[in-house]
């Protein structure tokens, strides 16, 4: 009679299977905390809502090689500072919008969506809104009615989508909002806005 070498018996196939399933499971529970930790709102990567109550800027990080965002003075978005939970809501507001309207239809955001469009991961940052003083009122006309307005020379235009006055603030304070997490200088080469000053 011949034995079976101990790699080809069923038993040992069906622990090893038992033990992969385990292991992978006890990996993948380990994988979700530590992505939570990176994608939460107001951790290290990834500030709080609030954070649209400062000045963006950013600043060359010499180790890493990449544009790194620093949250600045206070700088209230429309001049109106806003409680953690006040600016949650709004920027939660401007992020159903976003999806409701399909923007990611043309538009890139944290690298999800169509190349269409610009990126808006840092289009708070644009230097085509001129300067600080104007931007977000500039932002929010745009949103609402970009028909008639001149941008970056690229040759398409972005359609009438029907937002509201109030949905364009809730969208540009979600602008801002996405302009502060740190994205490893994500997308790359962007020019930021006038920081100085
Ligand atoms: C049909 C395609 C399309 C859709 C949908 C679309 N856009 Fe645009 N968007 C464009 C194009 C094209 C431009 C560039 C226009 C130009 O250069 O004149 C643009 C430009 C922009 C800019 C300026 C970007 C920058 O870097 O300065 C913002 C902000 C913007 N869109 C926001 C939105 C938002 C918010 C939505 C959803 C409510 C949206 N877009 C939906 C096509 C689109």
């Amino acid at each position: 009679m011949t034995t079976d070498p101990w790699w080809a018996s069923e038993t040992f196939w069906r622990k090893t299977a038992i033990w992969v399933t385990a292991g992978s499971f006890v990996v993948l529970v380990f994988l979700t905390f530590d992505s939570m930790s990176q994608i939460t709102a107001g951790t290290r990567r990834v500030p709080a809502y609030s954070a649209i109550n400062h000045r963006i800027e950013y600043r060359f990080d010499e180790q890493r090689h990449v544009q790194t965002p620093v949250i600045g003075a206070e700088e209230p978005l429309f001049g109106k500072k806003l409680t953690e939970q006040e600016a949650e809501a709004l920027v939660e507001k401007g992020k159903l919008t976003i999806q409701a309207k399909n923007c990611m239809s043309c538009h890139t955001l944290l690298g999800n969506g169509a190349y269409y469009a610009p990126d808006l991961t840092k289009a708070w940052l644009d230097p085509f809104w001129g300067s600080r003083e104007v931007r977000e009122e500039l932002m929010v006309a745009f949103i609402k009615d970009p028909s008639d307005k001149l941008h970056n020379g690229l040759g398409r235009r972005m359609p009438r989508l029907g937002v509201t006055d109030e949905e364009a603030h809730a969208i540009v304070a979600f602008l801002k909002w996405m302009s502060t997490i740190d994205t490893n200088g994500f997308p790359y080469n962007f020019k930021p806005l006038d920081q100085e000053g």
